[in-house]
């Protein structure tokens, strides 16, 4: 018997009298009909997770069953459970652990509520995993084998209901444990053995044999949890469901794998960045594999092995669009060679390395490469001449902190000449047999004759080819190269673009708020155009959900964002703060409010003069420093103050390189190096800190970013008695595209609670608040046709809204006065400004579109009217509240 009993009973007591896997004799083949026809279906947290995801999955399985095929089901925990399972991991020894489980009970109440069943089916589940937290607790100790356990939990609960659900729509199901179905190979590093386990893939007659003649219509187990040789609860990492399911599908040589989630496939550029990227019908492994490593979301890269070894065609297929084929991924085939995608990669580091002297010496590349790998380091491209080898660092798979690099150049040293370039950026062709492709990529290689390539390689498996180009030049690369490939109409290969796709998933763009107010914003945009309306119960909403976060204190408003002075009244009118920068925005606050509302006010200079600190602390305003500059020269402004302090965590994040606002290339915050010299400088100067400030960048998609900066900034307080508060930045995203996630508001409250112990929380958003309250009106000029590219004219341009040009920002565009219209015309939106980046957006699906015509730009609400200007004199716009 396994020595570890899993906590959890699962509940079919046939499956329980199975022989153990170490007794295992393995019976006879069974017929062969029966073995040929497994098919297994991977469904991710986000199909899981509410009704309508399993009704598509019903629905699937009733298919896969019409079709005289056995469909075994992997499914992942629902969508925000794992982060809070890591939180609860994380934190087990904090104040908050109770909350955190509270949001645990409260996501699983949620889903059995929706589903109509009666919460008790978990009850058992639930209790298990808090008896477990409890016990770490009290052992004081959260080994990898326990963390293990207690990540494992979201599976197992997921399956429960969903398992209960098809049962209760008349399917017979057996839930399997997938510690029973997967042995993980031995491992002696426990961090490994636990938490990121390999399993062998071979074909396994026996368990193919025993799950064929399971009698009930479908098999249903959990993803990313298996077991190891001593019996214990082990997890696949990373990716882990998908490793699950593709390991399960080779040792049935099941039929085909599906995996399931929010994307209909691989596309053939990063659909966030290029929304003209097209669907790409049929992959073989290697492709896939190549595109996956280089990032492509929807399936990692470790679950093609299993599938490649065992030769098992795999389907990626969406959810939310059942009927589109999605892509299919295969051994590969003859045919003509073409190229599949493009992707670009940015912060690649490059090490050049001469070699004079030790040309055509013995083991030189083996001498040079065992620094990388003794520092840990891998490398990505490689390009030798006789002279020099150079080699290029991805920060993807890389930590590429200056202090390593400086040890990496070192410790080469006795080798070579070596030098450091970067950061650089990279655009990389990827495609089986690209070098009999290269003549298609003439026109877009002229580009260089004016800019450098730092290297280029061509993969030896001719698969990839790359450019390493200067920092910001690789997506401009990337968009030329995809427009010059890809814009040729569907056929065996290309499907529709991301946009259309998402379009088509997504609710038609018309319920958004503005959609059933369309007549009143026609009215608004006759009194003229371009103009901000924003809607005053999206405002209130918008505050609503972040003021009923149970973990945060206080919401300050990022007023930069939108100094509207309408806006900053009704904010303040519901007990929203404000964060400050600058003694203008100060001032705009004392003349609305006739002085700041008190103790409600943070001011957060950067690179300030010290009048400007001078005109925070005369206001009144809770000042912040993110320097120790000005206290070491100009000391007596700030002798005896209460004041906060913005640190730098390390580390930042956010849409564009441009708004990351932490880490050592931002000009933010103190950082870790100079701690000490401002602990010295508190004492000496007899400052209060009241406060720790940290904020990492905007648009940041990362939902565990503030938990992290809260544990961070917990740990600096630990040394400043008087910290009262820990104010966690801005920065919450809103979706920009149609089908883009929203943040998991529950989940981010979750992980704030687990770390909050004794502090008050702070957030100072300022997007979150505004962004997706305003649309902005702009009333087409002319439009144009040159060389087979469409061109809509607007009153509005970059001197509006400059996000689009500024960080190639996404925002939506529909014509208001043709809502409801077919959207047959692909076009670039252009402003009146002459320069070529005026653009509002590129390659825009839109009815066609005709003079007069007004057209709303959404989400327009953040750094829309506050960062337009007056630039070719063309004044700014106006802006309106409605309702
Ligand atoms: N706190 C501090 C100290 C900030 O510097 C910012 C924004 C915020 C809070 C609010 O960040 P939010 O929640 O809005 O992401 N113009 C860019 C955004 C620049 C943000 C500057 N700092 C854009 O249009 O995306």
């Amino acid at each position: 018997m396994s020595k570890e009993q899993p906590p959890w009973d699962l509940d079919d007591a046939g499956w329980r009298a199975w022989p153990p896997v170490q007794d295992r004799v393995d019976p006879p083949w069974p017929a062969e009909d029966a073995v040929l026809n497994q098919v297994v279906l991977k469904f991710g947290g986000s199909s899981v997770t509410g009704l309508a995801g399993w009704q598509v999955i019903e629905a699937q399985l009733r298919e896969r069953l019409a079709a005289h095929e056995q469909p075994m089901l992997v499914c992942s925990a629902l969508s925000g459970v794992s982060d809070l399972l890591t939180c609860l991991a994380d934190e087990v020894f904090g104040d908050e652990i109770q909350a955190c489980l509270l949001q645990l009970r409260k996501r699983h109440i949620a889903q059995a509520a929706e589903l109509g069943l009666p919460v008790s089916l978990v009850a058992d589940l639930l209790t298990g995993l808090e008896q477990l937290i409890h016990g770490a607790r009290l052992v004081g100790e959260l080994s990898p084998r326990v963390r293990a356990r207690v990540l494992s939990a979201g599976e197992l609960l997921s399956t429960r209901l969903g398992a209960e659900w098809l049962r209760r729509q008349g399917l017979t199901v057996a839930r399997l444990d997938a510690r029973e179905l997967l042995d993980a190979l031995p491992c002696a590093d426990p961090v490994r053995r636990y938490l990121d386990a390999r399993c062998a893939f071979e074909l396994d007659p026996g368990l193919q044999g025993r799950l064929a003649a399971r009698p009930e219509q479908i098999l249903l187990t959990q993803g990313f949890i298996a077991r190891d040789e001593a019996g214990d609860t082990v997890l696949l990492g990373r990716g882990g469901s998908d490793t699950s399911a593709a390991t399960l599908a080779a040792r049935l040589g099941a039929r085909r794998l599906e995996i399931w989630s929010d994307v209909p496939g691989m596309f053939t550029a990063d659909p966030r960045a290029l929304p003209s990227a097209r669907l790409l019908r049929e992959l073989d492994y290697d492709e896939a594999q190549e595109l996956a490593s280089m990032g492509a979301k929807v399936l990692h890269p470790r679950c093609l092995a299993p599938l490649r070894a065992a030769g098992v065609p795999l389907d990626l297929r969406c959810t939310g669009q059942p009927e589109l084929e999605g892509t299919r991924i295969r051994g590969a085939r003859s045919g003509h060679p073409r190229v599949k995608a493009v992707s670009a990669r940015t912060g690649i580091m490059l090490v050049s390395m001469d070699t004079v002297g030790m040309w055509q010496q013995v083991g030189f590349l083996g001498q040079v490469f065992g620094a990388f790998a003794s520092h840990g380091l891998s490398v990505d491209m490689v390009a030798t001449s006789e002279t020099n080898v150079t080699v290029t660092l991805d920060p993807r798979s890389n930590d590429l902190a200056p202090a390593k690099l400086k040890a990496l150049l070192n410790d080469l040293r006795p080798f070579c000449r070596a030098s450091l370039i970067g950061p650089a950026s990279s655009a990389s062709l990827v495609g089986r047999r690209i070098r009999s492709v290269l003549h298609q990529l003439g026109p877009v290689l002229e580009r260089f004759e004016d800019r450098e390539v730092h290297l280029l390689t061509q993969a030896a498996s001719d698969l990839n080819l790359s450019f390493v180009v200067a920092p910001d030049e690789a997506p401009g690369l990337v968009r030329d190269l995809h427009a010059q490939l890809f814009s040729g109409p569907e056929d065996e290969l290309l499907g529709g673009s991301w946009e259309r796709l998402s379009r088509a998933q997504a609710p038609p763009a018309a319920e958004g708020w503005w959609g059933p107010r369309r007549q009143e914003l026609m009215d608004v945009a006759a009194q003229g155009t371009p103009v901000y309306v924003a809607s005053r119960s999206q405002l209130r909403r918008a505050a609503g959900r972040l003021l009923g976060l149970s973990s945060v204190d206080r919401v300050l408003f990022a007023m930069k964002a939108n100094p509207n002075p309408e806006i900053l009244r009704l904010f303040e009118g519901l007990g929203v703060g404000f964060e400050c920068v600058s003694p203008g925005e100060l001032r705009r606050l004392q003349e609305l409010f006739g002085g700041l509302p008190a103790g409600r006010v943070l001011f957060t200079p950067n690179f300030a003069p010290a009048s400007d600190y001078q005109a925070g602390l005369d206001a009144g305003a809770l000042v912040t420093l993110d320097s120790v500059y000005p206290l070491e020269h100009w000391p007596e402004l700030f002798r005896g103050r209460e004041l906060v302090v913005r640190l730098d965590p390390g580390r930042g994040d956010g849409h564009h390189a441009h708004v990351v606002t932490a880490g050592e290339r931002s000009k933010f915050g103190v950082p870790a190096d100079d701690l000490p010299r401002l602990f010295e400088l508190v004492r000496d100067l007899g400052l209060r800190i009241v406060g720790l400030h940290c904020h990492a960048g905007s648009g940041v998609k990362t939902p565990t970013t503030w938990r992290d900066k809260a544990v961070f900034l917990k740990g600096v307080a630990a040394e400043l008695p008087e910290v009262r508060f820990l104010d966690l930045g801005g920065g919450l995203p809103v979706p920009e595209r149609p089908g883009m996630p929203a943040l998991d508001l529950a989940a981010l409250d979750a992980g704030l609670a687990s770390v909050k112990g004794g502090y008050e929380l702070w957030l100072e958003p300022g997007r979150f608040l505004v962004a997706d309250s305003c649309a902005l009106l702009t009333r087409v000029s002319q439009v144009k046709s040159k060389g087979g590219r469409h061109f809509v004219g607007v009153d509005a341009g970059m001197h509006t809204l400059i996000r689009p040009a500024l960080y190639g920002a996404w925002h939506e565009i529909a014509n208001l006065s043709r809502l409801g219209e077919e959207p047959t015309l692909q076009a670039d939106v252009v402003g009146p400004i002459c320069e070529t980046g005026d653009v509002l957006g590129h390659q825009r699906l839109l009815p066609p579109s005709f003079e007069g015509d007004v057209l709303l730009v959404d989400n327009a609400g953040a750094y829309g009217a506050s960062m337009s200007s007056d630039y070719n004199l063309r004044g700014r716009p106006r802006e309106v509240l409605i309702d």
